[in-house]
């Protein structure tokens, strides 16, 4: 029985939580894919960085030592930002490289061509990790729910702004100081614009949609409002009301009709969706046969998001191995 390779795209937050996953739990993956997942190289931007549990001799500055290696089975790519790493991904599938990511950005942004590049050269495409962290939302709609007609998606799936509203309502922290514990914690964008301003909740809605609706609506077509015109004074208004405001990514299927939006909306203190609190995350879905079920779950953070890209190559490393 062969050893499944990995090849990591990127060792930041995301990367360095899968990476620590693989080695903490490596018995029982080796138990449940039924052989050794091995990380064999990473790609990082500098080389000569001092690491902690990771050997020098695995770290290269050159994606195509990675993405063209015969001995790797798995490239994982955990970069984000959409370029360089949609193309990093096409390449690799193009190698007959298995791809894995967390990045849905790269994953919206390009979402029908990595999709066919996959089918034409044969290989495994996930991104569970890309929406909602670690809550295995992508899997139950494109496995366990597929023989439901979904009518409505209605989600908490960022886990920045989440935190942040939810310390401004329950602490009455100022929105500043929230962002950067957000920051320190590793749940936010580098660029934390793409999380204030929900163009972050437009990325995973796009995913979502197109996996619940088979109806793709590119991000930019989405309209979206974040919550950087949040006030302490909309925030006290909500509460004098018994409501919470929650950045909410919503889609609904009436008459054949798909309408959606990303913006920041007051929910009575009793939805479901109103005790979803920090940085967790819940996707609240409906279909016509299975009725209401929430998802909820840590929606970002190393471990977390980690957990996902790990279930992924699992997935794959059985069909490998
Ligand atoms: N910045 C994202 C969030 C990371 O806060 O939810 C997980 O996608």
């Amino acid at each position: 029985m062969k050893a499944v390779n990995v090849g990591l795209l990127g060792i930041g937050n995301v990367g360095g939580g899968a990476y620590q996953i693989l080695g903490m739990n490596a018995e029982k993956i080796e138990k449940a894919v039924g052989a050794k997942v091995n990380v064999t190289k990473i790609l990082a931007r500098d080389k000569n960085k001092k690491r902690e549990g990771i050997c020098p001799e695995m770290i290269t500055d050159d994606p195509d030592e990675i993405i063209n290696d015969p001995e790797i089975d798995i490239v994982v790519e955990v970069l984000g930002g959409v370029e360089p790493a949609a193309t990093f991904m096409l390449s690799a599938m193009k190698a007959g490289k298995h791809v894995v990511t967390a990045n849905k950005a790269a994953v919206a942004a390009r979402y029908d061509e990595l999709m066919k590049t996959a089918k034409e050269n044969n290989v495994e495409f996930r991104f569970e990790a890309s929406v909602g962290g670690a809550i295995p939302v992508l899997n139950a709609i494109t496995t366990v729910l597929k023989g439901n007609e979904i009518t409505e998606i209605m989600g908490i799936v960022n886990g920045t702004t989440n935190y942040i509203l939810t310390k401004m309502t329950d602490l009455g922290l100022p929105y500043e100081d929230v962002l950067k514990e957000a920051q320190e914690l590793g749940f936010a964008e580098a660029d934390p614009t793409a999380d204030v301003e929900g163009h972050d909740v437009a990325n995973k809605l796009c995913i979502l949609m197109a996996l619940a609706f088979d109806k793709f609506v590119a991000p930019e077509d989405i309209p979206t409002k974040g919550i950087s015109q949040i006030t302490a004074a909309d925030i006290e208004e909500a509460k004098a009301a018994g409501e919470k405001i929650k950045l909410i990514a919503h889609a609904k299927l009436e008459d054949g009709n798909l309408t959606y939006s990303v913006a920041p909306k007051r929910l009575p203190n009793t939805h479901p969706l109103a005790g979803v609190s920090n940085e967790f995350n819940a996707i609240y879905v409906t279909g016509n046969a299975a009725g209401e079920l929430m998802f909820y779950g840590r929606g970002a953070g190393p471990l977390p998001t980690g957990s996902a890209v790990v279930g992924d190559i699992m997935e794959i490393a059985k069909l490998v191995k």
